[in-house]
């Protein structure tokens, strides 16, 4: 028997039953689900609607489903459809026949998308702070890194030296950008259906939405019943929240996998965090960093799930709704391992600055000595080519600029003086881009100060 099905010939198909029930997922809605109901009864009493006494058992009999469900006590039936028909049936089992006046006035789905919206709100919490957990990581690895000059590659060759502490920043500014979406989707979230019945409105009219929105921690009710419904925009939200979080991951895991290669030897990654080969003992592989590089997937494939499903309907209620959670569930169940496992990872590995510095090749100062010309009042493009002739030169000499003697730069082009080798050093380099958001130890101190200031918020 199902809560609806009184006046049925035949019981459900069995398969069609499986098909249909949602509670192997939606059983992670129940708290969420004791609490609006405690919240629903509550507007169904200053309604008028529920006697003083019918409230107080009512709420007793819910409150120990709390607890039975807290404590892992609680059982399902196999004729429990969803988490939503699962609490009805026990609260009968506790209270009675009153059990039967709770969804007065309510729907499952006004009922479910409250549900889901406050799960919602409750995990956007926990994100943010697991997510803070990794800014707060990369901030450190900043601080702890400060002073190691890393080749800063534009299409994988080396570009121009930057600070490491720059490139760790580089990506919590890609986290922190994320972490301001996650605060808008909870923001989204919090708007009450509760109180739009199927779709067209409580019957009960004299039933408070304000003051339920209020109580169940919403900022206001959703202002049309049939958008109520419906409305799985910040369920899609969140996921393309996870979807572009997930490739910002990747994109820090890609470069950490190709630094512990030996041929880049720049970091080396805790043994808590490696995995060996069952076949070659001298491995250590870099798995969870490959594992987030694919959830990325994983996770774009959850906002394209939900999407999709969402596409084709119509207004109002439709059981597709229905598979909105699963992959909202495991978008977040993911994020919820990988956030933590990321910032062990970036609390743990070791710099290798030695074999940092080796690397770093003296044709990254090209732009520098372009610079150098403009400064003697070349114009840049011709600066530019000039550069790049010196360059050429040192390389057919088989020596790096930083060894190429003066007269070699002269023959290229007689602007350059003396002054142009004490121009061969990375620091006065770095020093050159002290400009707001460049890679000057001055400027990444700036940074540093305003990455701070915003996480502390
Ligand atoms: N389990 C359903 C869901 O998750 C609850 C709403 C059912 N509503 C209905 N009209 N059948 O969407």
């Amino acid at each position: 028997m199902k809560l609806w099905n009184a006046h049925w010939s035949t019981s459900m198909d069995e398969l069609t039953a499986r098909l249909n029930d949602s509670l192997p997922f939606d059983q992670r809605l129940a708290i969420q689900d004791v609490r609006g109901s405690i919240a629903w009864a509550s507007a169904l009493h200053k309604a008028g609607i529920l006697q003083e006494g019918e409230l107080a058992r009512i709420v007793a009999g819910l409150s120990q489903i709390l607890d039975e469900l807290e404590e892992g006590r609680f059982t399902f039936q196999p004729s429990d459809e969803d988490i939503h028909t699962a609490i009805e049936r026990r609260l009968g089992e506790v209270i009675g026949a009153l059990a039967g006046k709770l969804h007065t006035g309510r729907s499952r789905n006004d009922q479910v998308a409250t549900d889901f919206r406050l799960w919602m709100m409750e995990t956007c919490d926990q994100l943010e702070s697991a997510l803070c957990g990794l800014q707060k990581a990369l901030l450190a690895r900043a601080e702890t890194d400060w002073g190691v000059i890393l080749p800063g590659y534009t299409h994988f060759q080396q570009a121009q030296p930057v600070l490491l502490s720059h490139w760790w920043l580089a990506h919590f500014w890609a986290l922190e950008r994320d972490r301001q979406r996650l605060k808008a989707v909870r923001e989204h979230s919090a708007m009450l259906p509760l109180g739009s019945g199927a779709l067209a409105g409580t019957g009960f009219a004299t039933i408070d939405r304000f003051t339920l929105a209020e109580q169940l921690g919403f900022s206001a009710p959703v202002p049309n019943s049939i958008d109520a419904v419906c409305d799985r925009d910040f369920a899609a939200e969140f996921l393309f929240w996870a979807a572009l979080l997930g490739v910002h991951l990747s994109r820090l895991a890609e470069a950490l996998i190709l630094y512990t290669t030996r041929e880049f030897g720049f970091i080396t990654l805790d043994d808590a965090y490696t995995t060996g080969s069952s076949l070659m003992p001298q491995k250590k592989n870099p798995d969870p960093l490959e594992l987030i590089r694919a959830k990325s997937g994983v996770l774009i494939g959850k906002l394209t799930t939900l999407l999709t499903i969402l596409k084709g309907l119509p207004s109002a209620y439709d059981k597709d709704l229905q598979e909105d959670k699963p992959p909202v569930f495991e978008a977040a169940d993911t994020l919820a391992v990988v956030l933590p496992v990321l910032s062990g990872l970036l609390n743990t590995l070791k710099i290798n600055s030695e074999r940092i510095h080796q690397s770093l090749d003296w044709s990254m100062l090209a732009t520098d000595v372009a610079d150098y010309l403009v400064e003697k009042g070349i114009p840049f493009r011709q600066a530019h080519s000039v550069a790049a002739r010196v360059v050429q030169r040192a390389a057919s000499l088989g020596l790096s600029l930083r060894e190429l003697p003066l007269d070699e730069w002269r023959a290229v082009h007689p602007a350059f003086e003396q002054d142009v080798l004490s121009l061969l050093d990375l620091s006065h380099c770095l020093d050159r881009r002290a400009a707001f958001g460049g890679t000057a130890p001055g400027a990444v101190r700036k940074q540093l100060e305003l990455a701070r200031t915003v996480l502390a918020d």
